[in-house]
C-alpha cells in the first residue's frame, strides 16, 4: 500500500426525478478516498446511494455536483483502468462463459491466445472451469456472478468497484469466493471499493470500512480494521475483534431498533 490515492470523490451530490416529477436527493456531499492498494467497504441502509456512487466511480453517471477521479483524472466515462462489477451484472446471453470472460480484455488489443489463458486461469480460480463453453442460461445465479466476478478480474484494472459482488451465492460458497477474492486483491496490490450488506464480508474483507447514512445518503463514519491478514478472510472470522467492529457497524446502522424507537431514540 502506498499514499497514493487510486480512486477519490470530491463533494459528489447526485439527484434524481422520482416517478411523481419531484427531485430526490440521492446522495449529498460525498467525499472520500481509497489509497493505492487498499481495500475499502462501502456499507448503507438499501436505497442510500451506493450503487448511485459506485455508478459514479466507473463514468456510468455524471454527479449532479462534485467529481470523482481515478489516479488523479477525472471521471468523464468508462475508463480502461476501472473495472466495475454492477449491482444486477448481465452477461450476454449469446456468449459462451470463456467469451464473457475474455469480452472486457478484446478492447484492450490483448493478443487472443493470452486473453484465453487468462480467462481459463481465473475460471480455474472461481470453480468455473468446466463451464467456458457453456451459455448464461444454464448456470445457476450463483455460478452467473462468479463469471461476472472472473470478467472483471479479468480487464486487469488498477481500481475494482465492486457491487455486492457476491449477493447471489449461497453462505458457503461466498465463504470461498471470499476469501478468492482476497488472494487475489492481495496478491495484485489493487485497489478496491466493494459495496456489501454483509457487515462481516466489510470487516473480513477490508482495510477500512465507511458507513452511510439513510438517504439523502452521506458517510457518517469510518472504522479503520486494525486486523492481520487482509487475505485471509475465513481467519480473521476467528479473532475475537470482528465481533467488535461488527457490534460497532451495527450500531452505526441502527440496526436493531424498531422505527418508533428510533424515532423516540432522536427525542431523547
Ligand atoms: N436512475 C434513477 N432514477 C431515479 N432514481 C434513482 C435512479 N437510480 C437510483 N435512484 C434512487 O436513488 C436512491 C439510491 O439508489 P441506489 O441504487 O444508489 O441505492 P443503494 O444504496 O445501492 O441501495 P441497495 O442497497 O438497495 O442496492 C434510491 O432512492 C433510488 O430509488
Ligand atoms: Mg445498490
Amino acid at each position: 500500500m502506498s499514499d497514493v490515492v487510486r480512486l477519490e470523490y470530491r463533494n459528489v451530490t447526485m439527484r434524481f426525478v422520482d416517478g411523481t416529477g419531484n427531485s430526490l436527493v440521492a446522495v449529498q456531499q460525498v467525499c472520500l478516498s481509497v489509497r493505492d492498494g487498499e481495500v475499502v467497504s462501502l456499507i448503507g441502509p438499501s436505497g442510500c446511494g451506493k450503487s448511485t456512487l459506485l455508478n459514479i466511480g466507473s463514468g456510468l453517471t455524471a454527479p449532479s455536483e462534485g467529481e470523482a477521479f481515478i489516479d488523479g483524472e477525472r471521471v468523464e466515462g468508462p475508463n480502461a483502468h476501472v473495472a466495475f462489477m454492477l449491482q444486477k451484472d448481465l452477461l450476454l446471453p449469446w456468449r459462451t462463459i470463456l467469451q464473457n470472460v475474455m469480452f472486457g480484455v478484446e478492447i484492450q488489443g490483448i493478443p487472443l491466445p493470452e486473453r484465453e489463458r487468462r480467462a481459463k486461469t481465473l475460471l480455474d480460480t472461481l470453480n468455473l472451469g468446466e463451464f467456458g463453453n457453456h451459455y448464461p442460461h444454464q448456470l445457476s445465479g450463483g455460478m452467473r456472478q462468479r463469471v461476472a466476478l472472473a470478467r472483471t478480474l479479468a480487464v486487469d484494472p488498477t481500481v475494482l468497484l465492486l457491487d455486492e459482488p457476491f449477493s447471489a451465492v449461497d453462505a458457503q460458497t461466498r465463504i470461498v469466493l471470499q476469501r478468492e477474492l482476497a488472494q487475489t486483491l492481495k496478491r495484485s496490490g489493487k485497489t478496491a471499493l466493494l459495496i456489501t450488506h454483509d457487515l462481516l464480508e466489510a470487516v473480513t474483507l477490508s482495510d477500512r470500512v465507511l458507513v452511510m447514512s439513510r438517504r439523502p445518503g452521506r458517510i457518517i463514519d469510518e472504522i479503520a480494521v486494525d486486523l492481520p491478514q487482509r487475505d485471509d478472510p475465513i481467519a480473521r472470522r476467528q479473532d475475537p475483534r470482528v465481533n467488535q467492529y461488527v457490534s460497532r457497524l451495527m450500531e452505526r446502522l441502527d440496526i436493531g431498533h424498531t422505527p418508533a424507537e428510533r424515532a423516540a431514540g432522536a427525542q431523547a
